[in-house]
């Protein structure tokens, strides 16, 4: 039994070897005959990318093959040193391709986002029978925009207000990474602990993708703004409500009171001495109600 499980495991050992010997020999060829590592090409929506090819003018070309996910198109040396001429051999490339007559560089204008992915080149020159093939990795990006900086999470204590910021961009964008200045962090999160000393500090989200940048900024006098604003609102208004109903009590009676007395010139002050008992003692009440008041 164990020596059957030997034996097992030199066979796989031996097949291992065998397959890595291919692999090798596989991959020792191709990278003889072409250049397998991909070339990043990151192209800006709307814009244009060069996929650089860059061919001596001592090499021959003969004809270059470019294809995507569908065929792109075909590059033949033009006759008596004139441009290259370009076959277009898929509708979505129609008038968006110019080569460079130098270097046989190929400029893809007008980048769509679906234009992203793998391009490669087939390249077969005078000299040489084999086909070389170079590989490119175009990826399109927007142009970021400004980015959002919105504060949640407000907690205060002793003074100290406890912030959450968070940074981010308006579109689903691919591969965007944020930094924080002047913290020097990464991430879309920014936790801070804003004290009265640090107002005059300033924190900058910066949005990154492959081509662009874009920053937003938030002072430190805006972010607890809340915080410290509420509890003085509060306390204003507090205030102001004592002031009107203070001016309630004192006044209101007072201007009762004189109308009373304009009035009493006339009847009521005859009333009164008329009829001391019963309604003097009424308007005595009501007079006192007022002050209450
Ligand atoms: C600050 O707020 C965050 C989020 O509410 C919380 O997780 C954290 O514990 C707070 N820190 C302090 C020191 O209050
Ligand atoms: C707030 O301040 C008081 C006294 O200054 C201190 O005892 C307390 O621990 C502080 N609370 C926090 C959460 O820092
Ligand atoms: C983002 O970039 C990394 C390499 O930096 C890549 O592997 C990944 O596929 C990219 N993601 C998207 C959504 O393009
Ligand atoms: C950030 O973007 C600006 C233009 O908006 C550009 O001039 C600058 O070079 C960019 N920075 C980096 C590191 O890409």
């Amino acid at each position: 039994m164990p020596c059957c499980v030997q034996k097992f495991i030199v066979k796989t050992m031996a097949h291992h070897h065998l397959w890595i010997l291919l692999f090798c020999l596989q991959t020792c060829l191709e990278a003889a005959g072409s250049d397998t590592d991909i070339f990043i090409v990151n192209g800006i929506l709307g814009e244009s990318a060069t996929f650089p090819l860059n061919i001596q003018p001592s090499q021959k070309v003969t004809i270059i093959s470019w294809h995507s996910k569908t065929s792109v198109a075909f590059v033949k040396p033009g006759n008596f040193g004139e441009e290259p001429i370009v076959t277009i051999t898929h509708q979505n490339y129609h008038e968006r391709i110019s080569v460079s007559g130098q270097n046989y560089n190929l400029e893809l204008r007008n980048l769509r986002i679906e234009d992203s992915g793998i391009y490669k080149a087939d390249i077969n020159v005078e000299t040489s029978k084999v086909t070389t093939t170079r590989s490119y990795n175009l990826q399109v990006y927007r142009r970021l925009e400004k980015p959002k900086i919105t504060q949640s999470f407000v907690t205060s204590v002793n003074s100290t207000c406890n912030v959450t910021l968070m940074c981010s961009v308006d579109k689903e964008e691919k591969n965007v990474t944020y930094s924080w200045s002047p913290r020097g962090e990464e991430g879309n999160v920014l936790q801070i602990f804003q004290t009265p000393d640090n107002q005059e500090e300033t924190y900058t989200c910066t949005a990154w993708n492959p081509v662009s940048n874009n920053s937003d900024s938030i002072s430190a006098q805006q972010l607890c703004a809340d915080i410290t604003m509420t509890p003085h609102t509060r306390h204003t208004g507090l205030m102001s409500g004592l002031a009107v109903l203070s001016v309630l009590i004192v006044i209101l009676p007072s201007v009762v009171l004189f109308l009373l007395c304009k009035k009493g010139e006339g009847s009521f002050l005859k009333n009164f001495s008329k009829n001391p008992d019963g309604e003097n003692q009424h308007s005595e009440q009501q007079t006192s109600w007022d002050f209450k008041l």
